[in-house]
This record gives structure tokens, sequence and C-alpha cells, in this order.
């Protein structure tokens, strides 16, 4: 059994990533994604995106970080990716999923699911550039409209040297909508014979028991649920679910509040906290409460004190 923290950008950043490891039980972290175009980025990019660089390329918890690149260009994709593992980190992932508009116009993410060979082409180039040694994976979708490619495209992620795959179980038509098909996973996993990492959806140890039944591979890659639950992959491996509780998480928030309060504006701050609010709302009643007393807040002194009154009680 190996769980993964999954790349979320705009939510899964330093801090967050920070802390949900700091409770244990994860492998590994893939970072957000950065995104490539069409040459190599001075350092301050990817240190900027993924600063566990400058601490020997983990968590403080310890959790090694994989850099997730995006990108078409499998040239410029091998010059990042040769210079993030200099710079610390412990393998690449590459995203072959990431459903935006725009990035998609770019060619970017879940777009390249239409083109087999430009998955080829861009893992083969970055798995010859950096150290045989060291990971090379991919994430990706069942498929763009549909899942008519989605053997092929496995396929020519392993044939080009990839060392694991991550299946996000929906389409980029399917966006985030459940159920996830974790059916499709067993098919990939069928077809090719590099390890397959199981994602979407899994947010109990219910769901972890159910995906592995179904998909057939006991490695899983958690994201929205290990934010609802930062006890969710410690719960999986203990294989026990007790009660979320909220006097568990209500500290860790808190401690959230001061540390982004340290490096983020006021305004920035007030956002992220009511994004993790946002989450935590869908497994603790406690912070329903919460976030209908913050909500609406733009004012990080009131905010404070709400917080402090609810979280403590
Ligand atoms: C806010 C957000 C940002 C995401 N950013 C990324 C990303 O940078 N790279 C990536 O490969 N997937 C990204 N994803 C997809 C997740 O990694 C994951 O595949 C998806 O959320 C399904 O898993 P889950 O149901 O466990 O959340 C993102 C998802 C969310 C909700």
């Amino acid at each position: 059994m190996r769980i993964i923290l999954a790349p979320m950008e705009g939510l899964a950043d330093v801090h967050l990533r920070r802390l949900i490891t700091a409770q244990g039980g994860y492998d590994w972290v893939v970072s957000e994604f950065v995104r490539v175009v069409d040459r190599l980025y001075p350092d301050r990019v990817l240190l900027k995106n993924c600063p566990e660089l400058e601490q020997g390329g983990r968590t403080d918890s310890g959790t090694p970080l994989r850099v997730q690149l995006l990108g078409n260009h499998p040239q410029a994709m091998a010059a990042n990716a040769v210079r993030a593992v200099e710079l610390g980190s412990f393998g690449i992932d590459i995203n072959f999923g990431c459903p935006s508009k725009t990035v998609n116009r770019s060619k970017g993410g879940a777009v390249l699911l239409k083109e087999p060979d430009t998955l080829y082409s861009v893992v083969r180039a970055v798995r010859e550039a950096v150290p045989a040694q060291v990971m090379v994976s991919a994430k990706m979708r069942l498929g763009f409209d549909d899942t008519s490619l989605m053997l092929e495209n496995a396929s020519a992620i392993e044939s080009a040297g990839a060392g694991e795959l991550t299946v996000h179980a929906r389409t980029r038509l399917q966006g985030y909508a459940p159920p996830a098909h974790w059916h499709e996973l067993a098919r990939i996993k069928e077809h090719i014979t590099i390890p397959l990492i199981a994602n979407g959806d899994i947010c109990s140890v219910e769901d972890y028991h159910r995906c592995v039944a179904i998909a057939g591979t006991a490695d899983v890659m958690l994201g929205r649920g290990a934010v609802r639950l930062p006890f969710l992959a410690k719960q999986i491996r203990a294989n026990s679910a007790p009660q979320a509780q909220w006097a568990d998480v209500a500290p860790l928030l808190q401690h959230f509040w001061q540390e982004i309060g340290v490096s983020m504006s006021p305004k920035d701050r007030v956002g992220r906290i009511k994004q993790w609010v946002n989450y935590l709302r869908q497994s603790h009643s406690e912070a329903e409460t919460l976030w209908v007393a913050i909500r609406a807040e733009k004012d990080a002194q009131i905010l404070d004190s709400r917080l402090h009154a609810i979280v403590e009680g």
C-alpha cells in the first residue's frame, strides 16, 4: 500500500502540504503543477512553486516532494525536469489531467489525452533526460471526452518509460462530478505492467477499501478527501475510521491561520482560511457553524476573533 497526497493547484500549497503530511501516513506528495512553455525557467520559478526544494525536497515532517510539470514541449519539459531533480525533487510527475480551458487551449494537461503520440514524446524526453534512478511518473484522466483512447494513452506513457501511472478516474468532460469510475482503473491495471495509482473520490477508509476492491490496486492518491480529513491517510493505514474529531482538527486550523499570517497578505490569508473551512464543513458540522460565521467576513482581525471563539469553544 502506498498513499500519496495529490497535487492541487491553489489549494494544496506549501502550507497545506506541510500540515497534512505532518499528520502522517503519506509516502510522498506531488507539487502543484508548474506550467512549462518552451524554455528552462530560472530556479526561482521552481522554488516559488515548491519551497520544499530549499529543504532537501521534503516537507517539514520529512515527506518527499515530487515536482509536477505540465506542458507539451518535450525539450523544455526535459530541461525543467533535470533542473527540478538537481534542486532536490524526488522524481518528476507529468500532468496529463488538468481540465482548465486556459491550460488546454495552450495544449497542456488533459487535452493531450487526444494525442497518445505527444504523451509518448513528452514522457520519453523527460525519462531520457533525468538520471535513470530518478522516478518519472505521469498522471492522467480516463480521457478527454470519452474513454476511447484510455488504454492507448496508458500504453504510450508506459512504453515511453514512466515508472508509475496515476489515474484520476474521470474524463475531462466529467470534471469533478461524482462518481469516480473506479472500474475503468481495473481495465488500465490489466493493460499495463507499471504500478497504477488510483485517484478520485477516496474520502474515507470505506472508500479506500471499495476502490481497492474495484480497481485492483492498493496504491492510492488522496486529494480533496485529505483536505477535509487531514488524518485520512493514517486512518487508512490503521484501518480504523473513528468519527471525524473536530477537537483534533480545530487546533490545526488555528495553527494554519497563524502560519499563513506570516507570509500572506491579509486579503489572501482570509481567502485561504475560508477555502479550507469550506472543505472542512463537508466532514465536520462544527466547521459549518464556523463557515456561516466567517464566509462574508473580509477583515482579518474580525475573522481572527471569530475563529478563536469557535475553535476554542
Ligand atoms: C483545487 C484543485 C486543484 C488541482 N490541481 C491539480 C494539479 O495541479 N495537478 C494535478 O495533476 N491535479 C490537480 N487536481 C486534481 C487532483 O489531483 C485529483 O486528481 C482530483 O481532485 C481527484 O481526486 P480527489 O477526488 O481525491 O480530490 C486538482 C484538484 C483540485 C480540486
